[in-house]
């Protein structure tokens, strides 16, 4: 009888693959396995680097990194990592810098902005429609630090210019949490170069797709890239746009406090900037439709949008903000509180 091919022993068998690196222990091949052979095609995602760690193969190249921190190779990633890097390049190129600086949230970067500016002693002027943790930050938790704020309405610009007296920079919105006031960005940064300070902004509620506050005199800008640059609702992210000069000040803190982003972090990031204009786009023009129709509601004692006509904010939505109100709109339920909470608690499709 002759054995079938199907139970030839030799179908089973499977050749020993001999250890490229010797007799390297299994511990060891599980630290350190094969490098992947190079391929010919890129990639056309960005790619993900999560390592934390570089090695180098030369002592010397190592040493000369480390001294530099970035840009002579990547050494550790609080310091820089690849990812974060295409990030950052992506986020300056739409703000129009020259150089960003990517934190682990938005708090993370607007404190580290203080800290990087800022001294014992030292007071910042800020308007006072600001979002709540940046108001609590300046309120109560810089003054232990000995660094306090003066904080004026957005359109008081005689107040602000009389408050920089003194002052190390100025501090605004260019549409404030929660209320959506726009701020004129033209006149705060000819007051704020009048003083001799920078302007910063915290650029989260408009993003570069609606303005680009340099174009505006803006030094420094800041934003959340957990609310429209991340767009998923899936990462904490904030980011810091400026010149390299005052970036390296901003990037010093990151370094030695480490709210650095995660590379991970980064890379969503970069996945939400592609579809950034059109998300704008379509969520400005869908706020504006709800905020029309707010107004009409029985129930309703305010509507706050910028491009409502009827905002106060409305004359600089053409000159900042390309015409468009951005994603954010807030209204006030008549009844008071409780009202309101049975509002929110009966809506079916809004989170
Ligand atoms: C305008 C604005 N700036 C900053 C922040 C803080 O950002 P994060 O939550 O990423 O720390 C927020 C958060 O809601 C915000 O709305």
């Amino acid at each position: 009888m002759t054995e079938s091919p199907g139970r030839s022993p030799a179908r089973w068998s499977i050749s020993r693959k001999p250890f490229a690196e010797g007799s390297r222990a299994l511990e060891t091949r599980a630290v350190h396995p094969p490098a992947p052979p190079p391929q010919e095609g890129r990639p056309v995602a960005p790619p993900l680097d999560p390592s934390s760690t570089y090695s180098f193969s030369a002592t010397e190249t190592f040493a000369r990194a480390s001294l530099a921190k970035t840009g002579a190779g990547y050494v550790y990633s609080r310091w820089a990592n690849p990812t974060v890097d295409a990030f950052e390049a992506a986020v300056a190129d739409l703000e129009g810098t020259e150089a960003a600086e990517a934190f682990a949230s938005g708090m993370g970067a607007i404190s580290s902005i203080f800290l990087a500016l800022c001294s014992s002693g030292d007071r910042v002027v800020a308007t006072r429609q600001l979002y709540g943790n940046t108001y609590s930050l300046l309120q109560e938790r810089l003054p232990r630090y000995g660094i306090t704020a003066s904080f004026c309405d957005h359109d008081d610009h005689s107040a602000i210019a009389a408050a920089l007296d003194g002052a190390k920079l100025l501090y605004c919105e260019t549409i404030g949490n929660p209320k959506v006031q726009v701020a004129d960005l033209d006149r705060l940064s000819t007051i704020a170069r009048d003083a001799d300070v920078p302007l910063v902004v915290d650029n989260t509620f408009a993003s570069p797709v609606l303005c680009r506050p340099v174009e505006h005199g803006a030094s420094v800008v800041v934003h959340s890239a957990t609310k429209f640059i991340g767009g998923h609702h899936d990462l904490l992210g904030g980011v810091v746009c400026a010149s390299p000069q005052l970036l390296e000040l901003v990037a010093t803190v990151a370094r030695d406090l480490g709210p650095t982003l995660a590379p991970f972090n980064a890379w969503l990031g970069l996945r939400g900037i592609a579809t950034l204009p059109l998300r704008v786009e379509r969520s400005s023009a869908s706020a504006l439709k709800v905020a029309r129709a707010l107004q009409l509601c029985e129930g309703v004692d305010a509507v706050y949008y910028p491009a409502l006509e009827s905002s106060p904010s409305y004359p600089l939505v053409g000159a900042l903000l390309q015409g468009r109100g951005g994603g954010t709109l807030a209204f006030e339920v008549r009844g008071g509180r409780e009202r309101a909470g049975a509002f929110q608690d009966a809506l079916r499709l809004i989170l």
